[in-house]
């Protein structure tokens, strides 16, 4: 499976990066908002850090002024993946991207039926929401399983990048149905690290190796 990291904060991927656990990188105009920067300076900034795929959002509505957008923002760097809506004006966007053979990501998917018209419009990546299904009280992992399926069934390429995730929990449950990617706030991917058994063998080891009295350097 592979990590994304969604955040544009530059610290917090390259934290993560120097530990070779970022595979790319998803932002979309609320992160730009919320890094308080320019979006061409902080792409290209993102993109010297990661080798992998790093999404940037267009925010036209029209699929000829989404593509100029996604021509623009592909010209930052190599391994930007140009993000797109999933309306008929992003999947028509999408179509004519992919065969430039640039990398999109197309985002906001809520449904199965519409993961399936992003693979049929020849998307890279399709983004399916999970914690924001979770907030209407339906249950985002399911969404995850039926685009496995309905991909599997037919050889589909695009890959499930399992977006929205608020919990290690998404993570896990993402990771067991086979999802491709996940994307995740830095501070989710850092929690999974926690185990309460972990912190407690540790106290006893070292509480028992002090008693020892020893020292291996
Ligand atoms: O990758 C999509 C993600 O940024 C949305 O997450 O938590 O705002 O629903 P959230």
């Amino acid at each position: 499976m592979k990590f994304f990291v969604d955040t544009a904060d530059i610290a917090a991927i390259k934290e993560l990066n120097d530990l070779g656990m970022v595979d790319g990188v998803t932002t979309n105009p609320s992160l730009i908002l919320k890094s308080g920067r320019a979006i061409a300076e902080v792409t290209a900034e993102i993109c010297a850090l990661v080798e992998g795929p790093v999404s940037a959002e267009v925010v036209a509505e029209k699929a000829e002024d989404m593509i100029a957008e996604g021509r623009h923002l592909a010209k930052i760097a190599d391994n930007v993946c140009v993000k797109v809506p999933l309306t008929w004006d992003g999947l028509k966007a999408c179509r004519v991207l992919t065969d430039e053979g640039r990398k999109v990501n197309v985002t906001l998917c809520f449904s199965s039926a519409q993961a399936l018209l992003a693979a049929k419009a020849g998307a890279t990546f399709i983004s399916p929401f999970i914690g924001r299904l979770d907030d209407i009280h339906l249950e985002g992992m399911d969404l995850i399983s039926d685009i496995r399926e309905i991909y599997d069934n037919y050889g589909f390429e695009t890959e499930i990048l399992a977006a929205s995730i608020r919990t290690v929990n998404h993570i896990v449950d993402a990771a067991r149905i086979g999802a491709d990617v996940i994307t995740a706030p830095p501070s989710i991917i850092k929690s999974m690290i926690t185990h309460p058994l972990t912190d407690k063998g540790l106290a006893q080891f070292d509480a028992d190796w002090k008693q020892t009295g020893q020292k291996i350097l």
